[in-house]
């Protein structure tokens, strides 16, 4: 077949992705008949399961009534009612559309930078954490760690400035690097995942580190970049991780769950005052950015239905019992297996094994992706680190199974 994957190694004779003819709750079910019990929750992106029926018909109602607008003369209700109420809910009031995590990460970082420029201030440093994934675009790939997947563009990259990974093992030399910081005239902005770097190898991190950064940020007159295009929605066991944090962001991406799960939707939230640059009527202060499918009625009609579904009691339960649940689930392992580091932040449970490249390429990751997908579970380790992510569709039963999963291959290869 020519389709060409993302994040997959070519060559002749290479397995065939999987074909899924449908899927409903935590169950992706394949052509040849196997229900999979999803533990990646579809890259990060689905929310409350597969298919749920109230996102499903929002969607469904939408495409009868509006498709798509030229969203730079236009705008329709749902665009106009889900700006509206991250707003309320976020205090950043302005919504830029886009159409994914990458690009609610470009925009960001335009916006930020072209903050400064139309108020006639020189600030073009970008500072970021050690670790960070932003996405592919490359803005994005700027501000992320420098990785063997960036190495063919690494002399096209812009630099950045980068913070150690906040740690307790970490903290003088953060705090070192923040003060350096102090009345610097040239940053422009701080961009970081809050609480969980989730490619780095879903890595926790406390509030109080956020918010140390976010003030030292402040202090130079630079501006908060939360990246919560994977946090956001629950992930974090808040919806937002920031929720978590004192020190709030001034400019907020959000995608992946947005919608969540059903639809490609970037959504960059901004303050007032950082807009405030942008409102002057001034031709040459606009913000010159703008996606063919900006604002599409289908993505926020979905994204409205599921900020429905989270003022629901039911989904709050819901969340807090998976996160108890992950929380038992790490205690039992480090137990178990006292060898092999577990973490778990809000919904997510990880433990890294052992090998001897703990990157990306570990071998780990095809051979219990395969080991689980032979026990109906789909994993898809981050190179040695396995971790689970369930959907809100999912039970206790079903993550300690998939735990399960975890240990008998861990406990088959020796690896504890
Ligand atoms: C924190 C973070 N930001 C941005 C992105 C990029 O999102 P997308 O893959 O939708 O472009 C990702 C993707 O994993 C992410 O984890």
């Amino acid at each position: 077949m020519p389709v060409w994957r993302p994040f997959t190694t070519h060559y002749p004779g290479m397995p065939e992705a999987i074909p899924i003819v449908r899927a409903q709750g935590a169950y992706l079910y394949t052509a040849d008949g196997r229900a999979l019990w999803d533990g990646t929750s579809a890259w990060w992106v689905t929310v409350h399961g597969h298919c749920h029926p109230y996102i499903a018909e929002a969607i469904a109602s939408q495409a009868r009534t509006l498709d798509q607008v030229l969203f730079a003369d236009f705008t329709h209700p749902a665009a106009e009612a889900l700006v509206q109420r991250l707003g309320e809910r976020t205090g950043l009031k302005w919504g830029f559309f886009s159409d994914d995590g990458s690009t609610a990460v470009e925009v960001a970082l335009k916006i930020a930078l072209q903050y400064f420029h139309n108020r006639g201030e020189r600030r073009t440093r970008l500072l970021a954490l050690e670790g960070a994934y932003h996405g592919d675009t490359f803005g994005a790939m700027s501000v992320s760690a420098r990785s063997r997947f960036s190495a063919p563009f690494a002399d096209l990259l812009f630099e950045v400035e980068w913070l150690p990974f906040p740690s307790p093992d970490n903290e003088d030399l953060l705090y070192q690097k923040l003060q350096a910081i102090e009345g610097r005239a040239d940053i422009a902005a701080f961009i970081g995942e809050p609480l969980l770097q989730g490619t780095a190898g879903m890595r926790g991190y406390l509030p109080k580190y956020w918010d140390v950064i976010a003030r030292a940020v402040r202090q130079a007159g630079g501006l908060v970049i939360a990246d919560e295009v994977f946090t956001g929605f629950g992930r974090t066991g808040t919806l937002f991780a920031t929720d978590q944090c004192a020190e709030k962001p001034d400019i907020l991406c959000l995608s992946k769950g947005l919608t969540g799960g059903f639809m490609p939707l970037g959504l960059t939230l901004v303050h007032e005052r950082v807009f405030e640059a942008f409102f002057t009527g001034e031709p040459l202060k606009t913000f010159f950015h703008g996606h063919s499918y900006t604002g599409n009625p289908l993505a926020c009609a979905a994204a409205l239905a599921n900020l429905e579904l989270w003022e629901r009691a039911e989904t709050q339960a819901q969340l807090e019992a998976l996160v108890r649940t992950q929380a038992e689930l790490a205690r039992a392992w480090a137990e178990r297996f006292p060898s092999l580091p577990v973490r778990q932040v809000g919904l997510v449970w990880a433990t890294e094994l052992p090998d001897s490249d703990t990157g990306y390429l570990s071998h780990h990751r095809h051979q219990l992706k395969a080991f689980a997908l032979e026990r109906g579970i789909y994993l898809r380790p981050l190179g040695n680190v396995a971790y689970i992510l369930p959907t809100l569709a999912s039970t206790a039963a079903e993550l300690s199974r998939a735990v399960e999963v975890v240990a008998e291959y861990t406990t088959d290869a020796k690896l504890a």
